[in-house]
């Protein structure tokens, strides 16, 4: 028998405080080892997916209405958020949340709590973070509240990692930053997807540069799913192009 994919979302509908409709009809596959990018405009319903996988929902009074969520197989549809880190599904949340008053090292600490690990173990993986995010070592007394908007987005990803994920669901990481900056942390997602098997589900306003990275895409408009396919299919057709990278390609 074939594996089943590492995560799977079946028309899925998401309300907020029983009335508000978030997402009317999302069904996604990341298969095990990819990167998946989830892409839509402001509103489109891309943070409140990610959050219905997490487990995170709840917490703002959103409810899944229909439809099935399976992480390895499983169904996950009324797992709490803290048993799924356990297993592997850590989600990085939109703006780059950072605990302001701890260093840099003991946010990255705080990702490895839901672990009960030697203090052997914790450093030989906070080495391994360093490995990927040498700018975070050289940062790692410093207070995350003094640190730039990309060192910050550099230690909400690193604190993921030290939860030791399958899967992250990276919500929009791009936002507010430099150019040159986001391509760095871009080029260290992908390298953590091919030298540690970590898959992600992207979630990004700007298309054209999760296209540069991800396998396989998905667009969503007004909480569904409007368009999908392999990342380089979508760049190469003109339509996409038009309508949803037009304005990168306008600043390029
Ligand atoms: N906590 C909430 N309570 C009620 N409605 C919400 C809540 N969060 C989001 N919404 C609504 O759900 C819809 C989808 O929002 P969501 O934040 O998922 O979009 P998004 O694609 O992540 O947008 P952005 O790119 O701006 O982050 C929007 O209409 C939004 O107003
Ligand atoms: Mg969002």
């Amino acid at each position: 028998m074939s594996q089943p994919p590492l995560l799977q979302l079946d028309q899925i509908k998401v309300v907020y405080q029983q009335v508000i409709l978030a997402v009317s009809d999302i069904s996604l596959t990341v298969p095990d080892g990819q990167i998946v990018a989830l892409l839509g405009a402001n509103g489109a319903g891309k943070s409140t997916t990610l959050k219905t996988i997490s487990g995170l929902i709840s917490a703002e009074r959103g409810e899944l209405a229909h439809g099935s969520i399976h992480y390895q197989g499983q169904p996950i549809t009324t797992a709490q958020a803290s048993s799924l880190v356990e297993a592997g599904l850590v989600q990085v949340l939109e703006g780059r949340h950072c605990f302001a008053h701890l260093t840099v090292e003991e946010n990255l600490l705080t990702g490895a709590l839901s672990r009960r690990v030697s203090r052997a173990t914790l450093k030989q993986d906070l080495e391994r973070i360093y490995h990927y995010f040498p700018r975070l070592y050289a940062r790692r007394r410093a207070q995350a509240g003094y640190t730039s908007g990309g060192e910050q987005q550099m230690v909400a990803i690193g604190r993921a990692l030290m939860a030791k994920p399958r899967l992250v669901l990276l919500d929009e990481p791009s936002m507010g930053l430099a150019p040159l900056i986001v391509d760095e942390i871009f080029t260290i997602v992908q390298q953590l997807n091919q030298q540690e098997n970590v898959s992600f589900l992207l979630a990004e306003q700007n298309a054209n540069l999760a296209l540069h990275y991800a396998n396989y895409a998905y667009i969503i408009e007004n909480g569904r799913v409007a368009l999908s396919g392999p990342a380089d299919a979508l760049r190469a057709r003109s339509d996409v192009q038009q309508f949803y990278l037009g304005q990168a390609a306008l600043a390029a």
